[in-house]
């Protein structure tokens, strides 16, 4: 485990730090030409194993970004638990937080990734399930030392709302990305936080609207504006994000064009970047255009923490794009 602290592409400490706070998997990957449907058998090549959850991932991809960033969570005491330390270890994300119960097991997905790069995930989440709020308060200090707080909904939902609470209480920004949606959201939960991002299904879910068009993608981010939320971000795919905020207003950024080769942790990669920007003074449009940039990366690449690119493959990448719009406009102009 370590407690060394996230150095960025100069070896110098990002200013801001992040604390996430949530759930740890080891992802048991199969790639397959398309989904079974009920009562079909199909065959896959090969299975990977591959350290996930979507806080895990989140932290994994700050971390690889450069920026100060802590894990607070639950393991099992199995090999498992030493695959994702090894991972986060190697992200330069601060470990020595996340709590081993020797009574369980380490949290598990299966993961079916079709020819699309689409996936259908299954969580059995083992330790995840046994993060309580007692283990919030027994690692407060952490909530007193960072900027931002990242929440998922993997854990169990006392959890997520006693570590919004405590996090809300001492004026931290806390960014919640709605996965998986409950069957009943705490309405208390809304209050506490800034920015939130769930996806184009999550925001139907939470809103009850129709988001299949523009029209409707406005009035649910609009329902979670009136809930007091400051900035919905609503990441659509290949569709780009829609955002309502109230320090930017309007917009819907598209999205990069690239060949989805495995769609897993796009969401969770977009979160951890959003925030990095965020910490750094960045407003949510600016830290929504670098977070697509690093969603559209991970998509090319297959796993959930295998895919997560480094600040400066970000930055290339970015240059590239736009060395490309000036020679593409260039040849448009005659
Ligand atoms: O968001 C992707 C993640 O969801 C996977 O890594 C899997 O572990 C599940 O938590």
């Amino acid at each position: 485990m370590s407690t060394k602290k996230a150095v960025n592409g100069n070896g110098k400490c990002k200013s801001g730090k992040i604390l996430v706070i949530g759930s740890l998997n080891v992802d048991m990957v199969v790639d397959v030409d398309h989904m079974p449907v009920v009562g079909e058998t199909i065959i896959s090549a090969d299975m990977d194993m591959i350290p996930g959850g979507k806080g895990a991932n989140q932290a994994c991809a700050a971390g690889y970004l450069g920026t100060n960033v802590s894990m607070l969570g639950a393991v099992g005491d199995d090999s498992y638990a030493r695959l994702q330390f090894m991972s986060l270890d190697k992200a330069g994300v601060d470990t020595s937080r996340v709590i081993v119960k020797k009574e369980e097991k380490t949290g598990v997905a299966f993961i079916t990734v079709n020819r699309n790069g689409e996936n259908c995930i299954v969580v059995v989440s083992g330790a995840n399930a046994a993060l309580s709020p007692q283990d919030i308060d027994a690692h407060q200090d952490l909530l007193d030392e960072c900027d931002v707080v990242l929440l998922q909904m993997e854990i169990p939902m006392a959890t997520v709302c006693h570590a919004a609470r405590l996090a809300k209480d001492r004026g931290k920004m806390v960014i919640l990305d709605p996965a998986p949606v409950p069957a009943v959201f705490p309405e208390e939960l809304y209050a506490c936080v800034d920015v939130i991002k769930p996806n184009r299904t999550e925001t139907a879910m939470l809103t009850g609207v129709d988001c299949r068009t523009e029209e409707g993608l406005k009035r649910a981010a609009k329902r979670l504006r009136v809930k007091g939320i400051r900035e919905v971000l609503v990441t659509l795919g290949g569709d780009g994000v829609y955002i309502d905020s109230a320090t930017c207003g309007i917009s819907h950024i598209p999205a990069r064009r690239v060949q989805a080769l495995d769609t897993t942790a796009a969401g969770d990669s977009f979160t951890a970047a959003l925030a990095f920007m965020l910490v750094q003074g960045k407003n949510i449009r600016e830290a929504a255009e670098f977070a697509n940039t690093v969603s559209a990366i991970v998509v090319t690449r297959k796993g959930a923490q295998t895919s997560m690119p480094m600040l400066d493959e970000v930055v290339a990448y970015m240059e590239q794009d736009i060395m490309w719009q000036i020679e593409t406009r260039k040849e448009a102009q005659g």
